[in-house]
Formats: structure tokens, sequence, C-alpha cells
């Protein structure tokens, strides 16, 4: 990512790991006390783009509540303008007293943001909520508050992942999408300051933060769970979910037995962009075209016959693109022209989808 970063380290932190540690990690001089460099708590905030605390202890966060300054990092906290994101980290019932909460809430007030804890195991051996979030996680939530904020008061309902179609309890008929392309849509959407609604077949990916999320298994599930979003006054409906086209017109209550099956019947499935978009007042509707090959002609037939406001084609034979990969490489077509892109990471892709998006909203 390419960020400069400058580490302070308070003194429980030189408990655990030595600053010189951290200077190597870091590449950059350590600040471990406020008088090390009697300007050093004017000059930091001045030139940092992000302030993160991670952890931050149940002592650190009462201080940054209560306006102590008596040591380095508390005191850049009060000198600081820019956004503050804070990852706690501590026992369970330390975290749940009501002290802590209390200090949270008001640290929250104040507009700084916070990340996890995530449950489960914890360092003292016990269970519960108070262990440090992902690294991942902590990254996702910096790159979030640096993120501009064009995207506030648009509701946006997003799908991802497969959907499953079952013939009886074990066996369904689906397809390989892992659900990147959705999740990502969801949190650059979310970054840049939506409200995020995520609706998602079964993927492993874990849903980012601070955005709805929805299970729906089945093109059933996820017509329904579409329906219900978009109907509290979605702006828009990014389709990156690979619906399955067909399923099976009988659904066995039991295992069927393998003598018993020589053919599956099957049936189209509900058209969930087609049923929105006859809506009167409809969000502005983003499909995908997943095609084996470079035929741009079928996602503009697919854009116009499902009457969409855009639609983004991936060839899913090419390599690195389309599904289960981490990038991407689409065309964007619209009421405007069309964009294409390079082979990009599926961030930049749904960034650029949505920069799109508020070209032609406004
Ligand atoms: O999940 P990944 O592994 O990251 O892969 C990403 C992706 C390849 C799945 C994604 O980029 C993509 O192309 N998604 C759409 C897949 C698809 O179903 O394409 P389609 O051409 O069959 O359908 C066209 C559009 O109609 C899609 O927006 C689809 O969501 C929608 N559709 C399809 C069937 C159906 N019954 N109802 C629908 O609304």
């Amino acid at each position: 990512m390419g960020a400069t970063v400058t580490v302070m380290m308070t003194g429980a932190a030189r408990e655990f790991i030595t600053p010189l540690s951290l200077q190597v990690a870091s590449q950059n001089a350590v600040h471990t006390s406020l008088f090390q460099d009697p300007l050093a708590h004017i000059a930091l905030p001045a030139q940092a783009d992000v302030l993160v605390i991670a952890p931050a202890t149940a002592n650190t966060i009462a201080k940054l509540a209560n306006g102590i300054a008596d040591d380095i990092l508390s005191t850049v906290f009060l000198a600081y303008q820019g956004p503050v994101v804070i990852a706690p980290s501590m026992n369970w019932k330390m975290y749940e007293h009501p002290v802590v909460q209390e200090n949270l809430r008001k640290l929250l007030s104040l507009g700084v943001m916070q990340i996890g804890p995530d449950c489960g195991p914890l360092a003292c051996g016990e269970e519960g909520k108070g262990r440090l979030a992902a690294v991942q996680d902590i990254v996702d939530a910096v790159i979030a508050a640096l993120s501009p904020k064009d995207l506030k008061g648009q509701k946006i309902v997003v799908t991802a992942g497969p959907t499953r179609e079952y013939m009886d309890p074990v066996r369904f008929i689906s397809n390989r999408s892992s659900g990147k392309m959705g999740f990502s849509l969801a949190k650059i959407a979310r970054n840049r300051g939506a409200e995020v609604a995520l609706i998602s077949g079964p993927t492993a990916l874990r849903p980012p933060q601070g955005v709805v999320f929805r299970q729906a298994h089945t093109s059933d599930q996820m017509f329904r769970a579409v329906e219900e979003e978009s109907e509290k006054g979605a702006d828009a409906l990014i389709m990156a979910a690979a619906v399955a086209d067909f399923k099976p017109v009988r659904q066995s209550g039991v295992k069927l037995e393998k003598r018993g099956v020589s053919t599956i019947a099957v049936d189209n499935t509900v058209d969930i962009i087609s049923s929105i978009s006859s809506w009167k007042k409809r969000p502005f509707i983003i499909g995908f075209a997943a095609e084996t090959g470079s035929n741009i002609e079928k996602a503009k037939a697919k854009m116009s016959g499902k009457n969409m406001d855009m639609i983004v084609f991936n060839d899913v034979t090419e390599k690195d693109a389309g599904f289960e990969t981490d990038t991407n490489r689409v065309v964007i077509l619209d009421k405007i022209g069309s964009t294409s892109t390079e082979l990009m990471s599926k961030d930049e892709i749904a960034c650029i989808i949505l920069d799109r998006y508020m070209k032609i909203k406004t």
C-alpha cells in the first residue's frame, strides 16, 4: 500500500515488544516518550493522514475519553484533528464493563472509528469478545477512514456469490462464484459512505463490518431478500451474484437413491433483475454479465432485455478474471457509453463501477 508509518509506544506496549522491532518493521524512528523529542506531539499530528491505535487497552481508551495527556500517545491524540481508528483489545469482562463501554461511546460520539474487538480465545486463556480485530480488518478500517465520502446518503443493495438450487437435502445445482466481486463492491461502497445491504449466497468470506448482511442460499431466498432491501428505498441495486438460471422442478425431502434418478427436470428461476426493473419506482440497476468469450453484444442484449441501467461484462474464461480470482477485467456499458478496464484487483474494479454510477446519477 506504500504508507509511511510512524509508531508511538506506551510504557505497556514496551513491556510486550521492543521499540527496535517496530523501528525495523516501520523503517522509521519510534516515539516512546513525551520528552524524547519535546515537540513531537505537535509535529507528528501535523504530518499524519490517520491515527491508528491498535491495540487500544482499557487504560488508553479511558485516557483518550477523558482528555488525559500524560504520554506521547494520549498527547498526540489531543493535538490531532484527522480521522482516528481504535482497535480495542482486552479481557472480555473488562470490555463489557460499563465504564469501558461509556468511554467508548464517548469516543465514538466524537467521531473516533472503532474496529473490533473480535470474539474468540483471549491471551489470558478465557474466551469472549476482546480479541484484537484481524489485521486485514484494521487495514480495511484505515482505508475506510481515508476514503472520500462521496456516496454518503446513498442506499445501495449488493448481491454476491452463487445460489444453490436443491434437488434433495444434500445435492444442488450451483456455480463457481466465490462472492469476491460482490463483497468488494459492498466494502468500497461502505468505505465511501453509502448505507449498504449485502445479500450473499454461500461463500467462505467474512462480511465487511458496518453493512447489513443477509444470507440467501437459493434464488428464491435471494429474490425475497433483494425485494425487501430494495423496498426500503434503495438508490441502487448491484447484482454481482451469480444467480442460478435453473432449479430442479422437484425437490425431494430425503436423499435420492442412486438408481432412482436418470434425468433431472429443471425450471427457470425467477429473474431478479427483470422483476425489480419492472417496478414503477425502482433503484438504479447495475447487473453483471458472466460470459465465456469476448462477445460484448450478449451483455448489451442482457442490459436491454432486463431493463438495466448499467451492465458489467466479464469474460470468465480469461486468466485471472471472473470467478474466484482476486482480480478482474471488465467492460462497463451504460446509457452514456462504455469503458474498459485493465486486469486489476476487484476492489479497484468496484471503485470504477461506483465512480461511473455517481457520474451518471449526478
Ligand atoms: O464471485 P466471484 O468469484 O468474485 O466472481 C464474480 C462473478 C464472475 C460472479 C461476477 O463478476 C459476475 O459476473 N456476476 C454475474 C453472474 C451472472 O449470473 O451472470 P449472468 O450473465 O448469468 O446474469 C446476468 C445478470 O442477471 C446478473 O447480474 C445476475 O445477477 C442477474 N440474474 C441472473 C439470473 C437470475 N435468475 N436473476 C438475475 O437477476
